[in-house]
């Protein structure tokens, strides 16, 4: 039996907890939850334990990691250095929580985990058992979104079993997968820079934390955004991790965007694309239930029966369904469909990370289509 060595411990009890850290004490990876997405944890000062997360993942190595702390004392342990005002003021407000900020790496911290870089981006999440497992563990833990790479983040640990575990090389370096429930936020951080523009703050990934909360806090000519750093071919990146393959389910990504004439009836535009996929072909639906692509796309299925619903919330709530995304696109792909349409949300508060993972997802402009 090939899942003979994992175990999912589901009940957050100390014991299992104090099992999971023995494990990342012993050089293993570790599935785990937090309240963005799953993650995949080994300990950030462990050179070998984390060469195993870029294996577990399939993950580039110039791709750098994310390090998870569960206190203020933890950091000033391991990561001891001045901060700007900017993060005083930001860890204040929005730690522990879905904000990850960019440090000076310390000299003992491996490469592997910064890939190389002198900066290192630190978070301290607020889920129960993330915070227990690093308290445990005693140490920072270096953790990765837990999927295998270019493919969706998950946000249950049954995603991070279908997803990780069936590759060979996670079977080798994880016995233990903690299962702390649905991520409430369901999106990543949001990273931040704060130390190479004096008293600004530049958001690297929209994530978790908008926008709108930063500009509150550090005052609205104090955050800086490119949104255009994630689009073009021939930007230079400034995180990483933006010029790989993104997001991507086994079904192909179709962005649908509404434009304009909200009351509108869409249904013959619909019914164009769909024909031109397909008249047999399966395809995923992931819309907002409130919507007039919803409306349309539903009339066309009472007739043809080729479409498989899934909503994501309604558009007054992007909180709601930004916590939806990943789960969708997982829960659709597991149906075997052939596409995936997914309808565009507005860009304001949580819609600007949702976008920046759908327009990802859909292989930026390539598979964008306005209707
Ligand atoms: O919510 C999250 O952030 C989740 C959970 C598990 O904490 N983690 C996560 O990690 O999304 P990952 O590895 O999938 O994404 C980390 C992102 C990458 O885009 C990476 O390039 C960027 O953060 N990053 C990490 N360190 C960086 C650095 N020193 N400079 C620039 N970008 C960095
Ligand atoms: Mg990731």
């Amino acid at each position: 039996n090939k899942n003979q060595s994992l175990q999912f411990l589901c009940q957050q009890t100390h014991d299992n907890v104090k099992r999971a850290a023995e494990s990342i004490l012993a050089g293993k990876v570790v599935g785990f939850p937090t309240e963005t997405v799953y993650g995949l944890g080994a300990n950030a000062f462990n050179e070998e334990a984390v060469r195993s997360i870029f294996k577990a993942k399939g993950r580039p190595n110039d791709n750098p990691l994310i390090v998870h702390v569960s206190s203020t004392h933890m950091l000033n342990k391991y990561f001891s250095q001045q901060l700007p005002w900017t993060y005083e003021r930001l860890i204040k407000e929005f730690w522990p929580g879905p904000l990850t900020i960019l440090i000076k790496s310390p000299t003992d911290l491996p490469g592997e985990t910064t890939a190389h870089l002198d900066t290192v981006g630190v978070r301290m999440p607020s889920h129960p058992v993330a915070r227990a497992l690093i308290e445990c563990s005693g140490v920072p833990l270096a953790a990765p979104s837990a999927n295998s790479s270019g493919r969706p983040s998950t946000t249950s640990a049954v995603h991070v079993f279908e997803d990780v575990y069936q590759r060979t090389e996670a079977r080798e370096v994880m016995n233990y997968i903690l299962d702390g429930g649905r991520s409430d936020i369901g999106l990543e951080s949001t990273v931040v820079d704060g130390l190479s523009d004096v008293g600004k703050v530049r958001v690297l990934r929209p994530g978790g934390v908008t926008i709108e909360a930063l500009k509150k806090v550090v005052g609205d000519d104090n955050v800086l955004y490119d949104k255009t750093q994630t689009k073009g071919e021939d930007f230079k990146p400034t995180t990483p991790g933006m010029k790989y393959k993104h997001y991507s389910p086994t079904a192909k990504v179709v962005l649908i965007m509404s434009r304009g004439g909200d009351k509108e009836d869409k249904t013959e535009r619909l019914q164009e694309l769909i024909r031109s996929l397909g008249t047999d072909t399966k395809i995923g639906c992931m819309t907002l239930q409130d919507s007039c692509i919803t409306k349309g796309l539903l009339k066309i299925n009472e007739r043809t029966d080729q479409l498989i619903p899934y909503f994501v919330g309604p558009s007054s709530q992007p909180s709601v369904v930004a916590s939806n995304i990943f789960a969708g696109l997982h829960a659709l792909d597991k149906e075997a469909v052939e596409y995936i349409l997914v309808e565009g949300v507005d860009e304001a508060e949580e819609g600007l990370a949702i976008m920046n993972r759908l327009c990802k997802a859909a292989g930026n402009a390539e598979s964008i289509v306005m209707i």
